[in-house]
């Protein structure tokens, strides 16, 4: 069953070099990523903090740069509740210094205790000692039975736990597959990162020695060159539809950027940045690839409802939607 078998060997990697690069608050941004979450998203979280009681320990699990934390911090103070609010990832998470930049978005996150490389499933705090638990598209990442235990465990009695989840027929987890399936179809079954890389090559060998019109004319040049060129065309062909096509003409843009700057000068630093180019495609295939394994089904949802019964907490499942369609689930659990 699922729920025992959702513990994959753990590498927060690619999550930690998002949290640390992206400069964006949070991972799936219904509008301005940096703004945090706005719309029916933030009307949701807002109406299940408004019955929280003033000064209770609020702790947002899986909060990556703490966007729902920080939702959760300004709803406290524009309703003097005075919340302590805390964060805690599995991801290597520093969001104060993400925003240092942005004096108006640090002040706030300084007040919100954050704890890196932490778990759910290992969190530490005490039992029976926090008021409140939130997780947005985070609870399914970790392995359902031990995150489960540990959000109970550490709930005080009639402490409350609400979680949005991952469905698997909302826009943003088919959106997901095909990101899947096409980053890897070019990064592991097409050659064009390895021909564009040999191009660099030899354009660093043949540029000092033939000048840049000569290289122009050079016959290698314009065989690797056309082959690439081919190569983006017939990715472009096969993956036509919108929503293939994004992802496609994206990684064509990074490409075709690097070729367009290069010059005799700067052939290191292009070689750099295609492979700086890899490595960010590679690891947002591994987020993507992440997310599908943690939406979650009817039946798997079912699944979770009934171990928390089963552990003694009430918990009722629903459906959010958003414009008419799935958004996510939504778990709301009391102790
Ligand atoms: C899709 S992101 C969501 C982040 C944040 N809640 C937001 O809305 O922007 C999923 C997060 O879950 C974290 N995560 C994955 N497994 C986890 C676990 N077992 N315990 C805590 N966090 C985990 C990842 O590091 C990542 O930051």
């Amino acid at each position: 069953m699922r729920l025992s078998l959702r513990h994959r060997g753990v590498n927060m990697e690619h999550w930690s070099k998002y949290w640390h690069t992206s400069g964006v608050l949070n991972s799936f941004a219904e509008g301005d990523a940096n703004s945090g979450y706005t719309g029916d998203l933030q009307k949701f979280w807002e109406q299940q903090l408004k019955d929280v009681p003033r000064g209770a320990t609020v702790i947002d699990l899986g909060t990556g740069n703490g966007a729902l934390a920080l939702l959760a911090q300004n709803f406290g103070i524009t309703n003097q509740k005075e919340f302590a609010v805390h964060g805690i990832d599995a991801a290597k998470i520093n969001p104060v210094e993400q925003f240092e930049k942005s004096p108006a978005i640090a002040r706030k996150l300084k007040k919100i205790e954050f704890h890196s490389e932490t778990p759910i499933e290992k969190m530490p705090f005490d039992a029976d000692a926090i008021d409140v638990m939130i997780a947005q598209f985070a609870f399914e990442y970790a392995p359902q039975k031990q995150a489960l235990e540990a959000v109970i465990k550490q709930l005080k009695p009639q402490g409350k736990f609400v979680a949005v989840m991952h469905h698997t027929d909302s826009a943003l987890v088919k959106d997901s597959k095909v990101g899947v399936t096409v980053l890897t179809e070019i990064l592991e079954n097409t050659p064009l990162f390895q021909q564009s890389d040999m191009l660099l090559d030899l354009a660093s060998q043949a540029i000092p020695q033939i000048g840049a019109d000569g290289w122009a004319n050079y016959p290698h040049n314009q065989v690797l060159t056309r082959s690439i060129q081919w190569m983006m065309k017939a990715l472009q062909e096969k993956f036509s539809k919108p929503q293939e096509l994004n992802y496609v003409n994206d990684v064509v843009r990074r490409i075709a950027r690097i070729f367009e700057v290069m010059n005799a000068k700067n052939l290191d630093d292009c070689k750099r940045q295609l492979a700086y180019e890899y490595h960010v495609l590679n690891d947002h295939r591994l987020r993507l690839q992440d997310q599908l394994e943690a939406a979650l089904n009817k039946k798997q949802a079912t699944a979770l409802v009934k171990a928390a019964e089963k552990q003694g907490a009430s918990a009722e499942l629903d459906i959010l939607e958003i414009d008419g369609s799935p958004f996510g689930w939504t778990l709301k659990l009391t102790k």
